[in-house]
């Protein structure tokens, strides 16, 4: 049982997952090319594989590794190289800073090339391109809207009698984007793909046990990153501890006690998974590509 919790630290029932494939298909019709974001630092394990068969074939489609400012900078190159070898239009973002319009204008236009011969043959290349970002929760799908569209959107919103509605915000180079993500629920069939999604924050921490999640992250970059997570917490090594060690040690060197000396493993917990959130402790990619170029 425990396990099993552990696996599936969010409940997506199916209904709620029948709801955001019904919204998903229905915006499909209106769009002209799906925009996909994955967490740079899972990018596997950050994708839905059910887009593959929400997406008719045919309908061009890009892939936005996002976050790669919290990403290993080695591992967001390899990343980019492989989804690009499988054939998949692919570019590295950084939602929150700031997202190149013409970068982003040249990935989309380069996927519905067919679509716009087309178009300039029918004789109407005027058309815009029109774009919808979809991705599992809080991978930084309004934020990237906000970033292409910044005050576009906000003068829209701002306007009298501007309801809000499908709405389609210009982000200029021909582009329009849908003003509403589209969301997808998370795959999560294993316990370490339950994990990396609760790494970076994908599953809301309320819901999960913090102090497992932060002991399995401390003993997995015990084993992959030793030496910056001595540094960050003041550690001597850590050599042969397990998570649960790891984590009673940080509480200890960051002076985390509770009333009779005993460690606030809580608060440290929490104090661990905020820092790796905000690539504190480094920058770090959870997950390497295949060998071989076998998922699309
Ligand atoms: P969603 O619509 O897909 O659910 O995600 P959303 O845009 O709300 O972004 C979720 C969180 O991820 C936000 O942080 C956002 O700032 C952050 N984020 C999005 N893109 C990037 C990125 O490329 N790099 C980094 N470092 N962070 C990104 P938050 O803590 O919820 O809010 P706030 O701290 O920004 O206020």
């Amino acid at each position: 049982m425990e396990n099993n919790r552990q696996a599936n630290p969010i409940n997506w029932f199916p209904g709620h997952m029948a709801k955001t494939r019904r919204l998903i298909e229905q915006n499909l019709k209106l769009i002209d090319v799906v925009a996909e974001l994955a967490d740079a630092r899972i990018p596997a394990t950050g994708r839905n594989p059910e887009l593959d068969r929400l997406i008719p074939d045919g309908k061009p489609r890009v892939l936005l590794l996002n976050k790669s400012d919290l990403a290993d900078p080695a591992a967001n190159e390899a990343w980019l190289a492989h989804y690009k070898s499988a054939g998949l239009y692919c570019m590295l973002c950084d939602s929150k800073n700031r997202v190149s319009t013409k970068a982003f204008a040249a990935l989309v236009k380069a996927a519905a090339a067919g679509l716009l011969e087309r178009r300039a043959r029918r004789g109407t290349s005027g058309m815009p391109l029109r774009v919808m970002a979809v991705g599992i929760p809080n991978v930084g799908k309004s934020t990237l809207i906000n970033s292409l569209a910044g005050a576009r959107r906000a003068r829209a919103e701002d306007r009298p009698g501007v309801t809000r509605g499908t709405q389609w915000i210009s982000i200029g180079a021909g582009l329009e984007l849908l003003d509403m993500p589209g969301l997808l629920w998370p795959k999560i069939e294993t316990e370490r793909q339950g994990m990396l999604l609760a790494f970076t924050g994908a599953v809301r921490d309320d819901i999960l046990d913090i102090e497992h999640i932060a002991a399995a992250l401390l003993r997995e970059l015990s084993e992959t990153a030793p030496a910056k997570l001595c540094e960050r917490y003041g550690l001597e090594n850590t050599r042969g501890k397990s998570g649960a060690e790891l984590l009673s040690e940080v509480a200890r060197r960051r002076g985390f006690l509770l009333p009779g000396g005993v460690t606030d493993t809580e608060r440290a917990s929490r104090m661990v998974l905020d820092e790796y959130r905000a690539a504190k402790i480094g920058r770090f990619t959870l997950e390497t590509p295949p060998e071989k170029a076998e998922e699309n």
